[in-house]
């Protein structure tokens, strides 16, 4: 069955329209560091607003404990919105009590609120579905229709993303609708050659992903931290850099399968060793059979991947048809190791095809590093939710509004 779109719900002027979006930014001190989230959230929330209905915008930040915690307030999201917006947004102190309810019976057709941290209430996450379920009735209690627009988590099974859909008229937004749609392509109909980048630290989050690819892309290109378990794998030597020991087994059977499958696994050929993981860690590079080898010896700490690896990462890139990148190369956020992440970001730009960028890591180190969103095919705004996505699990979030993976 297909996804309910908004067109689906008919007129939305003058009703109380409940979006549910993912205003999970990161901050720091308070300050937003990076708004990519609330900014794809804006097409679904302008055209709500355009038909006159009267917006309640709700989300998570953070994983406080159900209970309310000042550092991870809405209140900063919601200024940034009125600013994107142009447009006053009102913002409720809490999300179900006093506070909502009187922001909302105050809303005039065409306005928009912000309410409180869905998780300051226990029942958002609750595991049990009754206590979820009351959770949800309160929600439901503020809205006449739900417009589900938060793709970052469609695939966590919570009271404003799943139960909540089952109270009211429910359909999603434009976001999900559009990453539905690109993530979908990248799962049924790639235009090949399809290539697939990894990165990010651990091999053990992309277990499910790298299976469930591993019989559908041409090629498969491993960077960022999980690379040092690949290269232990291999039988080489990885000094103090990231290895999952419990994870070479496993990653050895990808490479037969690899090897079987004809798909073609991109291994690093070199990486920039560091004395310690800090900024100002003195470094070098070093070939891939040889990391042990440079004057930090077996004491040295693989932060980036080398530039002969980026460069055969970026021409196998350029060469392909769709292209999905998920985790960052290096230890992006330390100048002197982000450049295999800076010239992976660049070879997608220059991609003749469909380039996906997914996760919020692989996000917020585009926009760091100076890219800009247009440069991309797509920049998924999910982490988690794009990668089970890709793994073909399904989504509580996406098949309550009638989605089939
Ligand atoms: C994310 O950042 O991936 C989403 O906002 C989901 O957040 P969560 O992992 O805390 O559920």
């Amino acid at each position: 069955m297909a996804l309910r779109t908004l067109d689906s719900l008919g007129s939305l002027a003058g009703k109380r329209v409940i979006v549910r979006v993912d205003f999970n930014v990161p901050l720091k001190d308070g300050v937003i560091t990076d708004d990519g989230r609330v900014r794809a959230a804006l097409p679904t929330i302008t055209a709500l607003v355009g038909q006159g209905a009267r917006v309640i915008a709700v989300s998570h930040l953070g994983r406080p404990d159900g209970a309310p915690d000042a550092k991870y307030s809405l209140a900063p999201v919601a200024e940034r919105l009125a600013e994107l917006l142009d447009a006053p947004v009102v913002f409720a102190s809490d999300t179900v009590g006093a506070s909502a309810q009187e922001v909302v019976a105050g809303l005039g057709d065409g306005q928009v609120a912000v309410l409180e941290n869905l998780r300051f209430n226990a029942g958002e996450t609750a595991k049990d579905d009754a206590v979820r379920g009351a959770f949800a009735a309160e929600l439901a209690a503020l809205g006449d229709v739900l417009v589900s627009d938060g793709f970052g988590v469609v695939h966590r099974k919570q009271a404003s993303v799943y139960d909540l859909a089952e109270l009211l008229p429910s359909a999603a937004g434009l976001l999900i609708e559009k990453e539905v749609d690109v993530l979908d392509r990248l799962t049924e109909r790639p235009e090949r050659p399809y290539a697939v980048v990894l990165g990010g630290s651990k091999v053990s989050d992309k277990l499910g992903v790298i299976e469930h690819l591993l019989p559908r892309v041409d090629k498969i290109l491993v960077g960022g931290g999980m690379l040092f378990t690949f290269l232990a794998a291999q039988g080489h030597k990885v000094g103090k850099s990231l290895l999952e020991e419990d994870q070479l087994d496993t990653v050895r059977g990808y490479i037969a399968t690899a090897a079987e499958r004809g798909v073609e696994l991109v291994l690093p050929v070199d990486a920039v060793m560091a004395a310690g993981f800090a900024a100002d860690a003195a470094h070098v590079v070093a070939p891939a059979d040889a990391l042990e080898d440079t004057e930090f010896g077996a004491s040295g700490m693989g932060l980036d991947i080398g530039p002969g690896t980026a460069k055969l990462f970026a021409a196998a890139i350029r060469d392909a048809k769709t292209v999905f990148w998920n985790g960052p190369m290096g230890v992006f956020e330390m100048a002197a190791f982000a450049a295999g992440t800076k010239d992976v970001a660049q070879a997608l730009t220059e991609v003749d095809g469909l380039s996906v960028v997914g996760g919020g890591d692989s996000a917020a180190a585009v926009r760091q590093l100076g890219f800009d969103d247009e440069q991309f095919g797509h920049i998924s705004t999910g982490g988690g939710a794009s990668l089970e996505f890709l793994e073909g699990k399904k989504l509580p979030g996406l098949e309550i509004l009638g989605w089939e993976a």
